[in-house]
């Protein structure tokens, strides 16, 4: 069975990372919508364009938009053997089309984990956090790399450009009101399970990987 995987959370709750992690350790397709808008940006693609001031103002980019890309991307051959979403659903209106797509794929369940971080610790990572200008590679902030080149393509790191506290503020007070409602959406179902983000990288892979793995077997007795 294919294993179909939502990393929810807030911003800056470690979503990319473990996504990121997860989805190489279980080689299966990682969706970002992030890093999909951010690369649009960079080559100025027309939704690059469109987009930019309001990821920059740390708005949600509007519901059919980001239903037209990950729809396209879940119907790829790539995507029927699993994939773990990062950053999408993020409404209720892109979660209610995303059971649409999933009951049209015929590809097993939705496994979705909530990584919870307390919101001093999610302001402290973002305003720290610094990305490789080149490639968008994550500097690792326990080994001091982020004053180094990065270790991918030799780029320089930058502050991401929603990053500023501000910006963060915004982006929490977001989430509280837009995608925090979809944690009661998804809570009820036997495949919904939460992950204290607030633990070294590691520890919240391992909790991660049991978490995802317990959902599973129980889906596949069901
Ligand atoms: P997106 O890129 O998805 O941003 P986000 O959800 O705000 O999440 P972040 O990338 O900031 O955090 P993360 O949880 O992935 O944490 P990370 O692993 O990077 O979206 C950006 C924008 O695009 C949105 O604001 C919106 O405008 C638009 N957008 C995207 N999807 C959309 C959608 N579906 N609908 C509408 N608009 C959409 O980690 C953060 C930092 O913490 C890093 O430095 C990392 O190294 C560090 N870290 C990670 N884990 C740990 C740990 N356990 N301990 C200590 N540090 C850690």
């Amino acid at each position: 069975m294919a294993l179909n995987v939502i990393m929810m959370g807030p911003p800056g709750a470690g979503k990319g990372t473990q996504a990121e992690r997860f989805a190489h350790a279980r080689k299966l397709l990682k969706i970002s919508t992030g890093d999909i808008l951010r690369e649009c940006i960079k080559l100025q693609t027309p939704l690059g364009l469109k987009a930019k001031q309001t990821i920059d103002a740390g708005k949600l980019v509007d519901d059919a938009t980001m239903i037209g890309i990950v729809r396209e991307r879940l119907f790829k051959p790539d995507a029927m053997n699993g994939f773990v979403l990062d950053g999408f659903p993020r409404t209720v209106a892109q979660a209610e089309e995303l059971d649409g797509i999933m009951v049209e794929r015929h590809k097993g369940p939705l496994i979705v984990v909530e990584v919870v971080v307390p919101e001093a610790e999610l302001i402290k990572r973002l305003s720290t956090r610094r990305i490789c200008s080149s490639c968008g590679w994550n500097a690792d902030p326990f080994d001091g790399s982020a004053g180094a080149r990065c270790k991918r393509c030799g780029g320089e790191f930058v502050q991401r450009t929603d990053d500023s506290v501000d910006v963060v503020k915004k982006r929490l007070s977001i989430y509280e009101r837009e995608t925090q409602p979809l944690v009661e959406y998804y809570r009820k179902r036997p495949t919904f399970r939460t992950v204290n983000g607030a633990q070294p990288p590691d520890v919240v892979a391992r909790e991660l990987d049991a978490s995802i793995d317990n959902a599973a077997a129980m889906e596949s007795h069901l």
